[in-house]
This record gives C-alpha cells, structure tokens and sequence, in this order.
C-alpha cells in the first residue's frame, strides 16, 4: 500500500483539497480510529466538559465525534466546503462544536485558546514550515498537541494481496514507481524530529497501535476512492484501476482480504514556561 510520499508544496496543496471531491465515499468507507488509541488520547489529554479542544482537517469528523461526546467545546477547522458540511450534520447534537471551513494554515487561530490541539490523518497536509509553531501557539502553557498519522495496509509483513495488487497500480497509475515494496512496521520512524523541540514542548511520545482489518471488495475499494494518490489519477483510468482491484479480490482472494493497518499517535506537551511566540 502506498503512503503519500513528499509531494512538492503546489502537488501537497492540490493532493490535500481532493478529498472534498469524494466527501460521501470519504464518509461510509474510512473505519474508524482503534479504540484504544481513542482511549489513550482522551487519558492523556484529560479532556473533559471544560476543555478546549481544536481539531485541524476534521474531515466528516471521524475523530470529531469521541471527541464531542467527553462535553468539550470543540472547533474544527476543515478546508474543503462538502467534508466541513458533513461533519456540521454529523455533529449537529453537539452544541459546544463549531466547524470552521477554512485553511489552517491562513487561519488565524486564538492564541493561548486550547487545551488540546490535534490532527487526525492531517498535519502532513499542513505546510511543513509553520504548522508545529502555529499549532504551539494556540495551546495554553501545558496543553497538549497529538497527531494520529495512519499507516494504510502496514502490518509486522507484507500479505499477498499487497504485492499482487501491484498489477493494478503498474497498469493503471501513471505515477507508479517500479520500485516500490510494500512496507510493513520496522519501515515505519520511531522519531518526529519536527517535535523535537525543547524550547515549546516536553519530549514527544509515540504510540503505535496496529488493527486487523477484513475488507469485502466494495469496502475496499470505497477506501481506495477516498486515498490521495489515487484521486490524483484522471477519473477514466481512475475507474479501470478500481474495476482492476475489485476483480483481484473476487478471483483470487475468495471476495475478501485481511490487511493490517497501523496508526501512530504522537503527543507533546506545552512547556509551561518557554520563549514567547511572536
Ligand atoms: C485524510 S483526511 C482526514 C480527515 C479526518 N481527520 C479523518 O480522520 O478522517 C485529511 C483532511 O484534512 C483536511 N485538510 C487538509 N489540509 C487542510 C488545511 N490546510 N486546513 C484545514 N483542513 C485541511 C482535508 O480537507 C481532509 O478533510
């Protein structure tokens, strides 16, 4: 499976706006986040009915939603007009949520507002030279930052269906790179040299969590509708490559496949003293 590898600044900035294109698929083929990275992310923020919470790049608000349901006021802000519509409906039973379509990175966020900044498959959509500075400014002394990166079909190894799946990338996606191999857990980084930073925060902690999935043909090729480096090829051949993934698992994988995919959470701490932010 393919991670967004490090797009130039214009290809990140159109890759990150597709998603809104596909915001109803988006909706019914994401699953959710573990439960137990749910758990941890509520205990370690200690969130609760007077927190404040900001959640950047909401989507239709997959994390949004345990989030709400701790009573925390909570703003998020979303980039693309029918993800920020969606997750205003899925949302609607909380009044202490409000969803700002807007860019995070021209917004101009509260500083010192949030007790909880964080970012759900997001930051790396952010630009790289101002999101961890933009995002320390917003938190109070002690808040917390957490970002949950997701690690689509990354496991302890490679099944078949990655490596056979590579038929229908090389045939279909123009951008396919001979070279790749599948990744599987010890390709994934241990460290976040962007958080290291001893003049905003306390050492950076990560937490790993990997899940078992089952995938019928339509659910999974719902999910690869809603990847970036897919939306990114043109919608004909876009449509063959899907009709190529759906007849692979059919024929050889019995209608079903079982992928693991991995989700890092990373949290930081405000110092409670540090430099001012300019
Ligand atoms: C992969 S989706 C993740 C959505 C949601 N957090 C989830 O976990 O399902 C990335 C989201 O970030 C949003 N996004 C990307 N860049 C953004 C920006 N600069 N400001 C606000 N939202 C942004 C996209 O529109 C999209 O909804």
């Amino acid at each position: 499976m393919r991670e967004p590898m490090q797009p130039s600044d214009e290809e990140r900035i159109r890759r990150r706006a597709s998603f809104d294109g596909v915001a109803d698929v988006y909706d019914w083929a994401r699953p959710n986040y573990p439960d137990a990275l749910l758990a941890d992310l509520l205990a370690e923020s200690r969130l609760d009915s007077s927190s404040r919470v900001l959640e950047i790049g909401c989507g239709p608000g997959l994390l949004t939603r345990p989030l709400a349901e701790t009573g925390a006021s909570l703003t998020a802000v979303e980039l693309g007009p029918n993800l920020a519509a969606l997750a205003r409906a899925r949302l609607s039973g909380f009044p202490e949520v409000h969803v700002v379509e807007a860019d995070f990175d021209r917004w101009d966020a509260p500083e010192g507002a949030f007790d909880l900044v964080v970012a759900a498959t997001a930051f790396h959509w952010l630009d790289p030279e101002r999101r961890v500075d933009a995002c320390a400014r917003a938190l109070v002394p002690g808040g917390r930052l957490a970002i949950v990166d997701t690690h689509w079909g990354v496991g302890a190894e490679a099944g078949r269906f990655q490596f056979d799946v590579q038929e229908c990338y090389a045939r279909w996606n123009p951008g396919y790179d001979p070279s790749f191999v599948p990744r599987t857990l010890q390709d994934l980084p241990i460290r976040r040299p962007e958080l290291e930073r001893p003049d905003l925060f306390e050492p950076p902690r990560l937490r790993r969590y990997s899940v078992m999935r089952r995938y019928f043909a339509e659910e999974y090729c719902g999910l690869v509708q809603t990847f970036s480096d897919i939306l990114r090829i043109e919608s004909e051949r876009r449509a063959q490559f899907v009709n190529c993934v759906a007849r692979l698992i059919e024929t050889r994988f019995g209608g079903a496949i079982e992928r693991t995919d991995t989700y890092d959470l990373w949290v930081v701490r405000k110092r409670n003293v540090g430099r001012r932010h300019e």
